[in-house]
């Protein structure tokens, strides 16, 4: 009998681990990493390089209509190709990261972007990352991890993350836009960021990469013995 695949969701706000962790999940369990955050920021690129002015213009819609993304896993990590171009460092650029929540909560950018994640993810084994998976995205997900980490661990590890790229920054100012983004995605109207009833919290604030990782691997393997697959 083939082992019945799992849809595995991680949400939780900025920082708190979760595309380390989902990477890392999907390698042990031979499943598709899909990072829904990478999505949004490409269209968020997309969105930037058209010069649209106030992004509730009607031809953000036609614009996200019009748009291909694609996922691609290459050598343990995701190349992310918006419209065939090679897009998975300039989605990381501050212009990026300052404009993608106020993209992502107009609705029919979600619609799109929605409707693309359940078409790739309804086989099961997959491993999905963002704010909405568990409550939106597959509500009837296997397994859902609602990740959190304390603020100041946080910005310590983007701090960290920004000086392997050469770039200092002031812990301050990076507790301030992780709170400022953590504010958007938690009170927008669309899909806010909330924990779904039957997900598990977990604290990621004092656990090394290789914990968080071999907890969410457990758990999976639990659901699958549960369910005798
Ligand atoms: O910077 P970080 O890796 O924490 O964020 P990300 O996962 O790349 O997501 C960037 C932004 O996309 C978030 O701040 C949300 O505004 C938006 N997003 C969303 O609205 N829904 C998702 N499922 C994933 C991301
Ligand atoms: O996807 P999300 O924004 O939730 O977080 P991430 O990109 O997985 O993690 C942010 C940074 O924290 C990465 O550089 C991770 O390597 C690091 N990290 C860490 O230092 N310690 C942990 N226990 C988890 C993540």
């Amino acid at each position: 009998m083939t082992q019945r695949k799992l849809v595995i969701a991680i949400d939780g706000p900025a920082a708190s681990g979760k595309s380390t962790t989902a990477k890392l999940v999907a390698a042990r369990l031979g499943y598709l990493h899909i990072d829904t955050g990478a999505m949004y920021r490409a269209i968020t690129l997309k969105v930037l390089r058209s010069g649209l002015q106030g992004f509730y213009s009607k031809r953000i819609v036609e614009l996200v209509s019009n748009t291909s993304i694609e996922l691609q896993p290459v050598n343990g990590s995701l190349k992310i190709l918006l419209d065939g171009e090679d897009v998975s460092e300039s989605i990381r650029s501050p212009e990026v990261t300052t404009a993608v929540s106020s993209v992502s909560s107009i609705r029919q950018v979600r619609q799109v972007l929605v409707n693309e994640q359940r078409r790739i993810g309804k086989q099961g084994g997959v491993v999905l990352e963002g704010r909405d998976i568990g409550t939106v995205v597959f509500p009837d997900a296997d397994l859902k991890i609602f990740m959190i980490a304390s603020i100041e661990a946080r910005a310590v590890r983007r701090q960290r993350e920004l000086r392997q790229n050469g770039i200092e920054t002031n812990l301050e100012t990076l507790k301030g836009e992780i709170r400022q983004r953590d504010e958007k995605d938690s009170t927008r109207d669309e899909s806010p960021l909330k924990k779904a009833d039957d997900a598990i919290e977990l604290d990621t604030s004092d656990m090394t990469i290789e914990q968080q990782v071999e907890f969410v691997v457990r758990k999976a393997q639990e659901r699958l013995k549960a369910t005798g697959s």
